[in-house]
């Protein structure tokens, strides 16, 4: 059943490119030109009565909702909240009838995020799930379901399920800027010809795999790591870190870069593994400056940039290219190599990798 991987998370990371073919597929027009979401069927007026948009969900589902805030405002114009479901079920929550929430789990089974469900309905949002099982509990709780077509997960970490809601959430910010007319049709048209070439680039990134792998003895050697990004890849850089952390069990934090400043920069020693996000064009001087400001220190920073890019690799001690795509589009290939290097990380430290200690595959208890 692992098809001849030595693991469900490995087989998992390989399944991506079929897993978001799947995903977008059914969700575009014939032409390719417009997103097309049967299952919601919205007008105009459904996205133009939305006030305010409110993501719920746990762990990497919560990194994906991240990402989602800046799909959804930089291409939809509607302000954007994200929340841990844990924290926004007991805040006493500024949630009405205007609001529309998107509730985001792979397994739709996670307590805190069915129980923030329930409560958002309660105090008037509309609801969407974004979900990967059919018939879930939250599935079943919501007003309206996205499903991403990943299959059954089975491993602890999560790989083609975040890459999937991000696809399939990055598809419903074109979607409801195309219906309030914020996209122009040449903008929506470029973004899916982009997403539809991300399948085959996934390709791309696994035909460096025995670099990635070599580049994984970097975090053996040590306790920490730091992952370090701005705008969507500080978004990545969370998912990043906490892939290392689940089931490499090397402690690792993600950090804006702007923030390096503020506090962290007093954790860099030599040698210290720094992964740097940097495939987001418009910030891209700014995280060069943070990547100096860790080089200066002697961080051993690895950097992920989009491949025509020239500037990353003269600052970082080493680089891996990742296809050049839209800058909402890279993000589903940029964290493939994230993903592998945490896989391989804990499968030197000889760890459990499908079933790493203290954690469960759905937690429905809280
Ligand atoms: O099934 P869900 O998406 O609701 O699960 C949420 C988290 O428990 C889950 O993403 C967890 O963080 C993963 N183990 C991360 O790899």
């Amino acid at each position: 059943e692992k098809g001849g991987f030595e693991h469900f998370m490995l087989k998992e990371i390989y399944e991506q490119p079929k897993t978001i073919r799947d995903t977008l597929s059914c969700r575009m027009t014939a032409d390719g030109k417009q997103v097309r979401f049967d299952e919601l069927n919205w007008t105009p007026e459904d996205v133009r009565s939305i006030g305010k948009v409110l993501i719920i969900a746990c762990g990497t589902a919560y990194h994906a909702g991240l990402l989602a805030k800046y799909f959804i405002e930089k291409l939809a114009r509607i302000p954007v909240e994200v929340d841990i479901a844990s924290e926004y079920r007991y805040r006493d929550p500024l949630t009405d009838s205007k609001t529309l929430s998107i509730i985001i789990s792979q397994s739709g089974e996670t307590i805190d995020t069915l129980a923030a469900l329930k409560e958002a309905k309660r105090r008037g949002a509309r609801s969407l799930a974004v979900t990967n099982v059919v018939g879930s509990s939250v599935s079943r709780e919501a007003d309206q379901v996205v499903y991403t077509w990943a299959g059954p997960e089975i491993a602890v970490a999560s790989t083609k399920a975040y890459t999937t809601q991000l696809a399939a959430l990055l598809l419903l910010a074109i979607y409801m800027g195309q219906l309030n007319g914020v996209l122009t049709t040449t903008a929506v048209t470029k973004l899916l010809q982009d997403l539809k070439k991300v399948p085959d680039q996934c390709e791309d990134i696994f035909s460096q795999v025995n670099t990635v792998k070599a580049l994984a003895k970097a975090f053996t050697d040590h306790e920490d790591a730091f992952f370090i990004g701005r705008s969507m890849d500080y978004g990545l850089a969370m998912e990043g870190a906490l892939k290392l952390k689940e089931i490499s069990y090397i402690h690792a934090e993600a950090y804006a870069g702007g923030e390096l400043k503020h506090g962290t920069l007093a954790l860099i020693v030599p040698g210290i593994p720094v992964i740097a996000l940097a495939t987001q064009g418009d910030v891209e001087e700014k995280m060069i400056s943070n990547i100096k400001e860790v080089k200066a220190r002697d961080a051993y920073v690895i950097g992920i940039a989009k491949a025509s890019d020239r500037e990353v690799g003269k600052t970082v001690d080493v680089v891996l290219h990742v296809p050049d795509s839209d800058n909402f589009v890279v993000p589903i290939l940029a964290v493939i190599p994230l993903q592998l290097l945490a896989y391989y990380a804990a499968v030197l430290k000889g760890n459990d990798v499908d079933k790493p200690r203290n954690l469960a595959k759905s937690v429905t208890v809280e």
